[in-house]
């Protein structure tokens, strides 16, 4: 049995209960969308880093995370409670699977929309083993009750069960065994305090380097058996938009591409046909953001406009521009947001191609000697 494709497959069962918005399907389509979509879950398990070592750059991350860790197996017990945070795709579900892994514990999991019910999660709870793992994906989507009862089962062990309704219910209070809860978020700022204080050791993800991207996107290809030169795969790894999970998705799809229109080697010359055909840009923008600046600036001479109006200008919903094009040209620096609408950075300019329009001259002085 392969055991992450079966933790990808519960997870995905559990995600797939809550409905998707129209631009969070917007997003999932997106070759640059940083969220695995169900058949991808699978086919990522198998690129997963199954030990601390084998996890490419978050250099940070990884000795803090391996000093926990070690400390803990030294003294036998439990180790601290753990949250993850950082944007989708950097490894937070990969590092979960990972401290499981290096105590040598098992690894139970669910995730906040899962946990509906205060039940919900006492169930999960009363079930745990010594020692055991207990990831909860998305922790920041849990119900307010759950959340409640995991202040106490993290900080107590113990959960208070309630039996019965109003006045007349009781609370009987249930031990439960010393275990470790990794919780992962993309939104920690969501977390009410009381729980993000009970985490003993927190972890952020960052974006990674693009010399980092390479390394993974060389250990992938020899894990796929992937033919690949070295220029081929910083190619892909520039435009990753900084995200291991982008990384192995356009690596897939130029392998197709070599495989199908080349000899099967990703060269750069095949890399970048194949990043062509499938429109992400050398700087990982996709169709979708790059309509949105050549509109922002050949229709609106660079703004400022109002994201409803550059919404109806590509043709899609507001939030699909707000959530899932905007995030990343901010990023990138491309696109600003101001009060008086979107504004096209001389980068974005640059970028496309263009020359942004001579600034308004505001400065009479300048004149003075004509
Ligand atoms: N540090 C890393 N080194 C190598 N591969 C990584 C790393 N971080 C993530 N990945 C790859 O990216 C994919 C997505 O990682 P995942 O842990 O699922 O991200 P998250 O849970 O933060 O969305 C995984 O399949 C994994 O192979
Ligand atoms: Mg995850």
């Amino acid at each position: 049995m392969d055991w992450d494709q079966d933790i990808d497959e519960t997870l995905d069962d559990e995600l797939a209960e809550s409905e998707l918005t129209p631009a969070e399907a917007a997003h999932f389509q997106r070759l640059t969308s940083a969220d695995a979509d169900g058949d991808e879950r699978a086919v990522e398990a198998a690129l997963r880093p199954r030990s601390l070592d084998e996890v490419v750059g978050q250099t940070r991350v990884r000795d803090q995370l391996g000093l926990v860790l070690e400390a803990a197996r030294r003294r036998g017990k439990a180790p601290d409670h753990v949250l993850l945070s950082g944007p989708p795709g950097l490894g937070k579900t990969t590092l979960a699977m990972i401290v499981a892994a290096e105590m040598n514990v098992p690894l139970r999991l669910t995730s906040g929309p899962a946990i509906t019910h205060a039940g919900d999660l006492a169930a999960i709870l009363s079930g745990l083993n010594e020692g055991d793992v207990l990831f909860v994906d998305e922790i920041h989507r849990m119900s307010r009750p759950a959340e409640e009862m995991l202040y106490l089962a993290m900080e107590d062990f113990r959960v208070d069960v309630i039996i019965g309704k109003g006045p007349g219910a009781t609370a009987i209070p249930l031990e439960i065994p010393p275990f470790t809860l990794v919780g992962a978020t993309t939104r920690a700022g969501l977390l009410p305090g009381p729980l993000r204080d009970r985490f003993g050791f927190t972890a952020h993800l960052e974006f990674y380097e693009p010399h980092e991207l390479d390394r993974i996107v060389h250990r992938s290809a020899g894990m796929l058996g992937v033919d690949l030169t070295p220029e081929g795969s910083s190619e892909i790894a520039g435009r990753s938009r900084g995200t291991p999970r982008i990384a192995n998705r356009l690596l897939r799809r130029v392998r197709d591409f070599a495989q199908v229109r080349a000899d099967g080697v990703v060269t750069i010359g095949v890399a970048r046909s194949a990043l062509e055909l499938y429109e992400v840009d050398e700087s990982g923008l996709d169709r979708l953001d790059r309509a949105v600046l050549d509109v922002l600036c050949s229709r609106f001479g660079g703004g400022p406009v109002g994201v409803s109006t550059l919404a109806v200008a590509v043709g899609e919903e507001r939030e699909t521009v707000e959530e899932v094009a905007e995030p990343f040209l901010v990023r990138k620096g491309f696109l600003a947001r101001t009060p008086r609408g979107r504004v096209a950075t001389p980068a974005a300019w640059a970028h496309l191609g263009l020359t942004p329009p001579a600034m308004p001259v505001t400065d009479s002085s300048l004149f003075d000697d004509v």
